[in-house]
């Protein structure tokens, strides 16, 4: 199962900043494995309410549902430690860095398997956190597994990432094909999506397999949650909109229940949380699409260059060139320059910044 990979500019800048090539520096607080096109895209941006809640539910146990380079996973072991908690993680294609942190960690159980898989033999835990694949089927039968493998009638404490834009009301796939074609959106693979607008467009943040349309029913993750919410009246759903929106739910008959509510309450759709998340989507979309226009523009150039350069070696243009210079002596088309190789020569030579020095020493 392949990720997809995402904004390749971006990470070239985050790479010239790594090496200094810039003016000004990455902030600490961003700079994470499973992060390198600086998307915010991994739980640990969410990591204090995450721990907040996991401490006032007491929790001792918990699973983490696509780990992918272990960011949260690590945070979740600092956590874990001195509470003597215990941490698993279930990932399909877990990288590199999460096989590392297993290594070097023989108290996180890693579970190389779908959730689907893992989920039906894994005892029940505390808490969970559902961040694999994004998709309405998906998260359904994962939180049907958990519910199902509770004893009475409670609930774990569950937090969900992606119950926001993108993927609050469109599902995207890492692995269309285990996903029953029934049960299945239509998709447009490597789709590029833009806040506002419901249908993938080029030049948009580009996912592997997301949905042809955004809304509507049994698309999306925050609609997962909200149907399995739906189905009893005591479960609750707070949704923190930041970083792609973090969703936790769980059941009022669970002793935290106040206690967690009182917790969330600021925080629970703060509208301006959520006006900030917007603001940070739509930039994080905007600097894709010109990333996006500037390669399409230095692709273009350098089909012109090749063309001036063939131009310059050729008989022709040289053939040209004089029979330019002959029309304008005998004076036809003078208001026209003559196209020559000298021009040809400063047009591939300058930069912008030169041409604008040039201009400033005439
Ligand atoms: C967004 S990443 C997880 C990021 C991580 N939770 C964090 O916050 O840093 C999604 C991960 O889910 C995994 N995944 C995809 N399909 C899955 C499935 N059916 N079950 C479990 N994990 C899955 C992918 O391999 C990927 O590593």
């Amino acid at each position: 199962m392949e990720r997809v990979q995402l904004n390749l500019g971006t990470e070239a800048t985050v790479r010239a900043l790594q090496r200094g090539e810039l003016p000004w520096t990455l902030h600490s607080a961003c700079d994470f494995a499973s992060d390198p096109g600086q998307w915010g895209a991994s739980l640990i941006n969410n990591a204090e309410v995450m721990v907040s809640c996991l401490e006032i539910a007491g929790a001792r146990s918990v699973v983490e549902v696509g780990a992918y380079a272990g960011d949260l996973t690590r945070f979740l072991l600092g956590w874990a430690a001195p509470a003597g908690a215990q941490v698993s993680a279930i990932d399909p294609a877990p990288q590199d860095e999460l096989v590392r942190l297993s290594e070097r960690h023989p108290e996180l159980e890693l579970f190389r398997a779908t959730s689907h898989e893992a989920l039906r033999e894994m005892s029940h835990a505390d808490a969970y956190v559902i961040d694999g694949d994004h998709n309405y089927y998906t998260v359904s039968e994962e939180l049907r597994l958990i519910a199902e493998r509770q004893p009475d009638s409670g609930l774990p404490l569950l937090m969900l990432h992606d119950v926001g834009w993108p993927h609050a009301r469109r599902d995207d796939y890492f692995a269309p094909e285990l996903v029953p074609d029934a049960h299945r959106q239509p998709t447009i693979e490597g789709g590029g999506l833009f806040p506002g607008l419901s249908q993938p467009h080029p030049g948009g943040l580009p996912y592997k397999w997301p949905a042809a349309r955004e809304g509507g029913p049994r698309n999306g993750v925050l609609t997962a949650v909200e149907d399995f919410v739906a189905a009893d009246p005591k479960r609750v759903l707070a949704v923190v909109p930041s970083f792609f929106g973090l969703g936790i739910v769980w059941h009022l008959d669970a002793a935290y229940a106040k206690p967690l509510a009182q917790a969330l309450a600021p925080l629970d759709r703060n509208p301006v949380i959520a006006r900030l998340e917007a603001n940070r989507v739509f930039h994080l979309a905007s600097v894709h699409h010109q990333l996006t226009e500037v390669a399409a523009a230095h692709e273009r150039l350098g089909r012109q260059e090749a063309v001036l350069k063939r131009l310059l070696v050729s008989s022709s243009f040289r053939l040209a060139e004089s029979l330019s210079r002959l029309r304008h002596r005998a004076g036809i088309a003078t208001e026209q320059p003559i196209v020559g190789k000298q021009e040809i020569l400063r047009a591939l030579e300058s930069k912008p910044n030169q041409r604008r020095g040039d201009r400033r020493k005439t």
